[in-house]
């Protein structure tokens, strides 16, 4: 396993739409164990392919062991097939966007479809904060970050932030 380096906002890269993964083989195996080692490295609680500038559909997510003691999830071309009515509003943050954080509604509750770490199709139905997790994952795989759902004054407002951030850290490792 290796840690891989995660993009962070505001890169091009962060936008696209991944693809669908076609088969789970050893290379996207190789490439979950990554992300997962990166996302425990960072720390985070969950991970797109997308973070460490893979545009493939594959997820992981580990809420740690109180919250989701079966271990980390591997959630590939996952999907979202039912959702509650009730939406929730949750403080998330984001790898790509660091120490940013802000509310986002979402439904509480979802029915998500995916491939697993050996291929087989399962499904999820997850609340609380793994179903918000797995739905701020799911939006990197279209290129949306968190701050796409806030207003566009809050939203130019962490970016610039962020960029000023990145500027300053350059800076100081010259
Ligand atoms: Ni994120």
């Amino acid at each position: 396993m290796a840690t891989l380096p995660i993009i962070t906002a505001p890169n091009a890269r962060l936008k696209v739409t991944s693809e669908v993964v076609e088969t789970v083989d050893d290379s996207i195996r190789k490439l979950l164990d990554d992300m997962l080692e990166t996302m425990y490295a960072a720390p985070g609680i969950g991970l797109a392919a997308i973070q460490v500038g893979v545009p493939k559909r594959a997820i992981v997510v580990d809420l740690g062991r109180e919250s989701q003691p079966n271990g980390p999830l591997f959630l590939v071309n996952p999907k979202i097939v039912w959702a509650s009515e009730e939406f929730l509003a949750r403080e998330e943050g984001c790898l790509s966007l660091p120490e940013q954080y802000a509310d986002v509604e979402r439904p509480s509750e979802v029915k998500v479809s995916y491939l697993d770490y050996d291929n087989r199709q399962r499904e999820i139905h997850v609340d609380e904060i793994l179903s918000t997790c797995i739905q701020h994952e799911m939006d990197h795989l279209e290129g949306i970050l968190l701050v796409d759902h806030l207003s566009a004054v809050k939203r130019s407002m962490i970016v610039r932030k962020l960029a000023k951030a990145r500027k300053q850290a350059q800076y100081d490792t010259v």
